[in-house]
């Protein structure tokens, strides 16, 4: 397949390109914000730096292509809550400008790469792909906003269109303003690990590779118009991710430090797999164990992608966003 893969310049979607560029021929269309780097792409990679809500430039790389799948994001909780106009304008006319584009230029297929937290915060139980949409945050608001256009341009204009929600992802590129980052390289570090409330939300860990592997199913499977649900093996409080980073990383619990909680937060995200399972065959394959030891191995021997990423913006947001200035 020809395809245009939007957002790949960061975490998720440089590990899909990763996957999928030998056997298809990829142009990436990435806007290069704080989270997307070049060098997070394989060599050989075509880039193009622009936003997914610029019509002109969308139209001239959506020409020709069989699928265009859609990473584009801004993809942090927190930030959305201080300030939210960039979530709406990359999640829902961005992604319009995509659908238009699809359907003017007849490309076949549109994936679009989507999150459990569209559904809200779950008590016990898990969400199926029928569960009603009842977003908190601005950030899953506006995603919530794309996945409706996704199924409405399905539903009103024919195109093929698919949606596939994962749950947390982890694993190697992954920016760090998100909890396992975060606390790896503040452990590294031995700078304190910032823990919102009583650290007893529940997240469902992905293996970022697995989500990636679903996403793929999903293109070339799913059916058109339908929502697939990825959710990982394994959830855990977030109290006990902390503290199996602090062991994995030779630490003791007195770098722990409890913080003023977020706003909004949700206690706890849960999907169920099992429509993805029983139609496409897929499961995730990496436990949370291993896929944690892996993390943690590769931040530890990549230096050279976290070190630029530690002495820029990050530092700037870190100190505004938890009052105090990273100490290493
Ligand atoms: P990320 O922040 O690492 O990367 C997002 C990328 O999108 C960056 O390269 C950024 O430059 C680019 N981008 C942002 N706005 C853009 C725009 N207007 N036009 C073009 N490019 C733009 O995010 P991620 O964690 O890799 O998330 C990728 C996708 O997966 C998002 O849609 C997110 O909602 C979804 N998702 C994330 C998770 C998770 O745990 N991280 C879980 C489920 C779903
Ligand atoms: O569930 C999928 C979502 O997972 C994705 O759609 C989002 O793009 C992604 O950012 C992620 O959202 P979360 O808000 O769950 O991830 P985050 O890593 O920010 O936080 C995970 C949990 O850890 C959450 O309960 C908040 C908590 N937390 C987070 C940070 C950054 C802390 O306790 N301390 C922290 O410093």
């Amino acid at each position: 397949m020809k395809l245009l893969v939007t957002g790949a310049a960061g975490f998720i979607g440089s590990t899909y390109v990763h996957l999928v560029h030998g056997e298809h021929d990829v142009v990436v269309l990435d806007k290069l914000t704080y989270a997307g780097r070049r060098e997070n792409l394989p060599d050989g990679v075509e880039l193009v730096v622009g936003a997914i809500e610029d019509r002109d430039l969308v139209r001239q790389l959506v020409e020709g292509r069989d699928a265009v799948v859609n990473f584009a994001a801004e993809s942090h909780v927190d930030r959305s809550i201080a300030e939210q106009d960039a979530f709406a304008r990359t999640h829902v006319i961005g992604t319009g400008v995509l659908l238009d584009a699809v359907r003017e230029l007849r490309v076949p297929r549109f994936l679009q790469v989507s999150t459990d937290e569209v559904y809200g915060s779950i008590p016990e139980g898990s969400f199926t792909e029928l569960s009603p949409l009842d977003p908190s945050s601005p950030y899953s608001a506006t995603k919530a906003g794309g996945d409706l256009l996704v199924s409405a341009h399905a539903h009103t204009y024919g195109i093929e269109a698919v949606i596939c929600r994962g749950s947390n992802n982890y694993g190697p590129r992954q920016y760090p303003e998100k909890l396992i980052p975060l606390c790896v390289l503040n452990a590294i570090h031995g700078d304190p690990l910032p823990v919102y409330g009583d650290g007893r939300q529940v997240r469902n860990w992905l293996y970022v590779e697995d989500f990636c592997r679903a996403i793929h199913a999903v293109l070339e499977r799913g059916r058109s118009g339908e929502a697939y649900n990825a959710g990982g093996p394994d959830e855990c409080e977030n109290i006990a991710v902390v503290r199996r980073i602090l062991e994995l990383t030779g630490r003791d619990e007195s770098l722990i430090e409890y913080v003023r909680d977020r706003p909004g937060h949700d206690r706890r995200y849960s999907l169920s797999s099992e429509k993805f399972r029983a139609e496409l065959g897929w499961e995730a394959a990496v436990r949370f164990d291993e896929g944690l030891r892996r993390t943690v191995e590769w931040y530890r021997e990549n230096e050279w992608w976290w070190g630029p990423v530690r002495s820029g913006e990050y530092r700037a947001y870190y100190e505004r966003h938890y009052g105090r200035p990273l100490a290493s």
